[in-house]
């Protein structure tokens, strides 16, 4: 499978080292990974001006870095979101990142999406799950996995595990 990781931090701490971890299970799979940074990306949010569904025939009237994330949407066989939560939710990036797919609808050949998440308190998690599993079962996207981190778990050496294995059986 092609996969790419839509990384929402603009930092490469927490976040990262699970995108990392997922991406070296998957590769030992004999999956193809990529990973891109959305979290330092420019992508404005949606205008809903409806243009891509009018005369733009699918394409954004916004000409930002979601010209690089598009591509990876249409191309690849599964989607992962990693980000960390910023006030009970993804990232600002993320999300916009996530609205901007309105212009094509359903990713063209995603079957599998999986979300990585990493807070400072115990469970901040549950609004960027309802968002993610809603977003599945809108696209018809099947929810292969979802793993959180929170304080101490980031980095650690068991959660790293636990997404290497997760990524590895895919
Ligand atoms: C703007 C902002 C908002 C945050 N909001 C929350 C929150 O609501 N709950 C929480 O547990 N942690 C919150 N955090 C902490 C981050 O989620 C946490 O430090 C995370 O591990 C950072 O991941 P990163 O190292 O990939 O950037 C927030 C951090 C920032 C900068």
């Amino acid at each position: 499978m092609k996969i790419t990781i839509f990384n929402g931090s603009p930092r490469k701490e927490n976040t990262l080292a699970m995108a990392t971890a997922f991406a070296e299970g998957a590769k030992a799979a004999g999956h193809e990974v990529e990973i891109l940074h959305v979290g330092r990306m420019k992508i404005a949010g949606c205008l809903g001006c409806e243009y891509c569904h009018t005369k733009g025939e699918g394409k954004c009237i916004q000409k930002d870095d979601m010209e690089k994330v598009i591509p990876a949407y249409l191309e690849s066989d599964m989607i992962v979101f990693a980000s960390p939560i910023y006030y009970f939710d993804m990232t600002a990036q993320l999300s916009a990142a996530i609205q901007r797919m309105y212009c094509i609808g359903k990713p063209a050949k995603a079957a599998k999406a999986a979300l990585l998440l990493s807070a400072m308190s115990p469970n901040p998690f549950g609004g960027a799950i309802a968002t993610f599993k809603d977003l599945c079962a809108f696209l018809g996207i099947e929810v292969a996995g979802i793993v959180t981190a929170a304080g101490d778990e980031n980095k650690s050496e068991a959660k790293m595990k636990e997404i290497f294995e997760l990524a590895k059986a895919l």
